[in-house]
């Protein structure tokens, strides 16, 4: 039987340069998509998933992420006075009751496998999930709580799939299929941000994993590969033999609010869903584009 996944890791350190100057005091994580800001987003689908250990990879230049999620004395204290009760409920940021938080700090920039190695310590012996905010993915049931369901039947390590167009599999963790039941894919194979010409598949990671702790050891090495970095891509791979690989083919919508293309849509997106705006807002878009 496969163990409960308790514990979700947040690779938040990065500069978000593509977003200047917007990112220069403000972490990318904490730009708004709609109503929150981008790392809520990835909290909530979290909290969703059963989670309740809270580990944030970030960097001294960050500090607002994890205040974010801190408790804020004088601003509880003034919304009490004031008997504001659902403020009070907005302040909680998507954690549930019994969250624990933890700031892991990642000095350099090395890759996400370097990242997520960071973590070590806090992991411990347990399978964790792992959420790249960046990716958001729209849909009643959140992909990491897809994914944590998946995972009772598969174990092993287990990552958020979807096919991608085939000139752009040098943007991904690009996957070589062995068997594919159209939801559950078993992997034999992976390469970091392949060429098209280069690439296994057209089948490509999203931001979501399920991770065995063995993935600690296998990063322990410290193994460089594509753009110079530790790639988590390459640890999975690595471990083939000894702890299976699957991709799920989850439901919903991804954005990738890593660009400004897919960020904006997002915003557009998940504004659609207030019954409130959803009228107002498809007059203005069309008003923009005609
Ligand atoms: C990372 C991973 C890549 C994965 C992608 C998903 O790349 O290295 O395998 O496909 O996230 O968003 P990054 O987008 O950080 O360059």
């Amino acid at each position: 039987m496969s163990q409960k996944i308790s514990k979700v890791v947040f690779p938040v350190a990065g500069m978000g340069t593509r977003f200047l100057p917007a990112t220069k005091a403000v972490p990318k994580e904490m730009l708004p998509v709609f109503s929150k800001p981008l790392i809520q987003w990835s909290v909530e689908e979290a909290t969703a998933a059963g989670i309740t250990e809270f580990i944030f990879v970030t960097s001294p230049e960050k500090p607002s992420i994890i205040s974010h999620f801190q408790s804020s004395p004088a601003y509880e204290a003034m919304l009490k006075e004031r008997n504001k009760t659902d403020e009070l409920e907005l302040l909680k940021a998507g954690l549930p009751d019994n969250a624990k938080i933890t700031e892991v700090s990642q000095d350099k920039p090395l890759g996400l496998g370097h990242a997520i190695w960071c973590a070590k310590e806090v992991v411990g012996n347990e399978p964790f999930a792992v959420i790249l905010p960046d990716d958001m993915v729209l849909h009643t049931t959140g992909c990491l709580k897809q994914m944590v369901e998946t995972y009772e039947k598969t174990g092993g390590n287990l990552v958020a799939v979807e096919n991608v167009p085939a000139d752009q599999t040098f943007r991904y963790g690009i996957l070589d299929p062995e068997t594919d039941d159209g939801q559950i894919v078993k992997i034999r194979g992976m390469v970091e941000k392949p060429a098209p010409e280069d690439a296994p598949s057209d089948l490509a990671i999203i931001g979501r994993y399920i991770l065995d702790p063995m993935i600690m050891v296998t990063l322990d090495k410290g193994k460089k590969g594509a753009g110079g970095e530790i790639q988590i891509t390459d640890a999975m791979a690595d471990l083939i033999g000894t702890c299976p690989l699957h991709g799920l083919r989850f439901k919903g919508t991804r954005y990738d609010c890593g660009n400004k293309a897919g960020f904006l849509a997002a915003n557009i997106a998940y504004a659609a869903l207030d019954p409130e705006l959803v009228d107002g807002l498809q007059e203005q878009i069309r008003t923009i584009f005609k």
